[in-house]
C-alpha cells in the first residue's frame, strides 16, 4: 500500500474518511455541507464519536466514513494504530481501494507522542491492517479480500518528522507481515529448509552487516546438541540451527533465540483433535527472530544482534523420541523426557547454552510458543514474560506497551526453581512437583533458565500469537507477535 501525504483531502480517492473527537462541538470542518446531518445523527444517537465508532454517509456521490476518535485525553500510540487500522478495514469492507483522510493532522498534538511516533504508529496501523494471507485463494474468492492500494493522508503542512516516522513504521510493519507470512504458511511448505532459505535471502540483502551460519546434522551431533536432535528424530526433515548475526555495532551482543518447531504433533504424547490443527504456528518464535533481524538491518540499528533459531519438527515414527528417554544437552545436563510434547524447551536448551558459550552475549531473550498454559493465563492480548533480571523485564514490558505487542510479567519465585529437577536425571522436561500441571508457563521458563549461566536473560512465551479472533488492525491467524516488542525494545535501549 502506498502511503502519501497531501495538504488537502483528495476527493478523487474512492473513499473519504474524517474523524471527530467527543469534545468537538463543531462538525462543520472539513465539510460544512455535512454539519447539520452529523449533528442530527449525534442527537438521534446514530453516531456518538466514541472511539472506533463509524458513521457511513455520502458527500455528493462519494462514500464517506465518519470515525469516532473518542476522548482527546485517552489518545495514545496504540489508539492511533487502531484508528488507522479502522480506516483500512473500513475501506476494505466497502470493497474500495483507496481513501483520503484527515486523521493524521486531526490526531497530531492530541496524544503523548511526537510527530515521528505519530507517523510510526500510523504506518503500523495502516500496513498491519492491510495484511491478507491470500496466496492460496483462487481468483473468485480473492475478489472479497482485496487489499487497499493507497492511503492519502491530509496534513496542511506535513512535517518532515512525520514522514520519517512513516518510514520507520513501514519497516516495522512489513517485517511483522513477513513473519506473519512465515507463520501462516502451512507446515508442508515451511520446514527447516524453507526457513534456512528465508534467512539466506535476508542475509543476502545486507551482505556487509548480516552473516548466516547454519549447523546441520553432523555438526549438531559433534557439538552434542542431543536435546534438539532428539525432538527431530521422528521427522523426515533435517534439524538445523541457524545463527544470523547482525553487526550494527561492535559491542557485546544481544542474542534473540526463537523456537522453530515447524510442526508440533506432540510426538508420542500426541496432541488431540482441537489442539493439533494449529501447530504449524510452533515456529512463531523463530519467525519473529527473522523478522526482527530483517527490521534491524533495514533500520540500521546500532546494535550487535545474534539471531538463533533451532529448527525441527516434532513427529512420530520408529526412530522418534519416546517418553522416558534421557538425553544429554549441549551444556552436559541430562534431561528425562517426561512428555514428548514439551519439546520447545528441549530445543531451546541447546540453543541457549550454545549461544552463551560461543558468543558471550550480554543479554539473551528467547521467544517461544512454549505453553498452552500461557493462553489459559493471559489469553491473546499479551505474551508471558519471565526471568530474574527485573530491569530487563521492565524494559521489555515497556516496549510491549509502547508497541501494542504486549507482554505481562509472571512471577518467577525461588520456590519454583526446583520444580523441573529430575529423579534419575538432572532435569525432567515436565514439572516433577505438585500435581504436575500447575504454573505450566512458569515451570517451562524455569527449565530454560537452567541453560543460561551468566547472561542477563528473559523468556517471552508467545503461545497466544496465533489468533482465533481479530481486533482493529490484526486479523485472525498469525499476528507476528514478537517482532514489534523486540524492535521497540532495541530502539528504546
Ligand atoms: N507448542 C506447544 C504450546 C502451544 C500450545 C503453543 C497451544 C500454542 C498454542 C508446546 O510444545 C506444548 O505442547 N506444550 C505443552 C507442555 C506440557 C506438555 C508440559 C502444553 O502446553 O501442553
Ligand atoms: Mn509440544
Ligand atoms: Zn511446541
Amino acid at each position: 500500500m502506498k502511503i502519501t501525504t497531501k495538504p488537502e483531502l483528495d476527493l478523487t480517492a474512492d473513499l473519504i474518511i474524517i474523524g471527530f473527537f467527543e469534545e468537538d462541538a463543531n462538525h462543520s470542518k472539513p465539510f460544512p455541507e455535512l454539519a447539520s446531518e452529523l449533528s442530527g445523527a449525534i442527537k438521534q444517537k446514530l453516531f456518538s464519536k466514541k472511539f472506533g465508532e463509524i458513521y457511513s454517509t455520502k458527500l455528493k456521490d462519494k462514500k464517506l466514513l465518519v470515525l469516532g476518535l473518542g476522548k482527546k485525553k485517552e489518545l495514545d500510540a496504540e489508539k492511533i494504530r487502531r484508528l488507522f487500522g479502522k480506516a483500512v478495514s473500513g475501506t476494505k469492507s466497502a470493497k474500495l481501494e483507496s481513501f483520503s483522510s484527515n486523521l493524521a493532522e486531526k490526531l497530531k498534538g492530541n496524544a503523548p507522542v511526537n510527530e515521528t511516533d505519530l507517523g510510526r504508529s500510523a504506518a503500523e496501523g495502516l500496513l498491519l491492517s492491510n495484511y491478507n494471507f491470500t496466496k492460496y485463494l483462487s481468483k473468485e474468492k480473492l475478489e472479497n479480500k482485496k487489499a487497499v492500494t493507497e492511503a492519502i493522508l491530509q496534513w496542511t503542512a506535513v512535517p518532515k518528522l512525520f514522514q520519517e516516522g512513516l518510514g520507520v513504521g513501514r519497516i516495522i510493519a512489513e517485517a511483522t507481515n513477513f513473519t506473519r507470512d512465515l507463520v501462516n504458511e502451512p507446515a508442508n511448505v515451511v520446514n527447516s529448509v524453507y526457513l534456512e532459505n528465508a534467512a539466506k535471502k535476508i542475509a543476502a540483502k545486507h551482505p556487509s552487516q548480516l552473516q548466516l551460519k547454519v549447523l546441520n546434522q553432523a555438526e549438531l551431533e559433534k557439538l552434542g546438541m542431543n536435546a534438539l536432535l532428539g525432538v527431530n528424530a521422528g521427522s523426515a526433515n533435517p534439524a538445523k540451527l541457524l545463527i544470523l548475526e547482525y553487526k550494527g555495532s561492535s559491542g557485546k551482543p544481544v542474542a534473540l533465540v526463537g523456537k522453530g518447531v515447524t510442526f508440533d504433533s506432540g510426538g508420542y504424547n500426541l496432541k488431540p483433535t482441537k489442539y493439533i490443527e494449529e501447530m504449524k504456528d510452533d515456529m512463531s518464535g523463530a519467525g519473529a527472530v527473522l523478522g526482527t533481524i530483517k527490521a534491524a538491518a533495514e533500520l540500521g540499528l546500532k546494535k550487535h544482534l545474534i539471531g538463533v533459531m533451532p529448527l525441527c519438527e516434532n513427529m512420530v515414527n520408529g526412530a522418534a523420541q519416546k517418553p522416558g528417554d534421557i538425553v544429554k544437552a549441549y551444556n552436559g545436563k541430562t534431561i528425562e523426557i517426561g512428555n514428548t510434547d514439551a519439546e520447545g524447551r528441549l530445543i531451546l536448551a541447546d540453543a541457549l547454552a550454545y549461544v552463551e558459550d560461543k558468543y558471550q552475549p550480554e543479554i539473551i531473550i528467547d521467544l517461544a510458543t512454549l505453553t498452552g498454559a500461557c493462553i489459559v493465563a493471559l489469553g491473546y492480548y499479551s505474551a508471558g514474560l519471565m526471568g530474574k533480571d527485573e530491569k530487563l523485564l521492565e524494559e521489555i514490558k515497556t516496549a510491549g506497551e509502547d508497541s501494542g505487542d504486549r507482554a505481562w510479567i509472571l512471577p518467577f519465585y525461588e520456590d519454583y526453581q526446583d520444580w523441573m529437577d529430575g529423579s534419575i536425571s538432572d532435569l525432567n522436561n515436565i514439572s516433577t512437583k505438585g500435581k504436575g500441571f500447575e504454573a505450566g508457563s512458569i515451570t517451562g521458563g524455569v527449565f530454560l533458565s537452567k541453560f543460561v549461566d551468566k547472561a542477563r536473560w528473559a523468556h517471552l512465551d508467545l503461545s497466544g500469537a496465533f489468533w482465533p479472533i481479530s481486533h482493529e488492525y490484526l486479523d485472525k491467524g498469525a499476528t507476528g507477535s514478537g517482532v514489534r516488542i523486540m524492535i521497540y525494545y532495541l530502539l528504546n535501549n
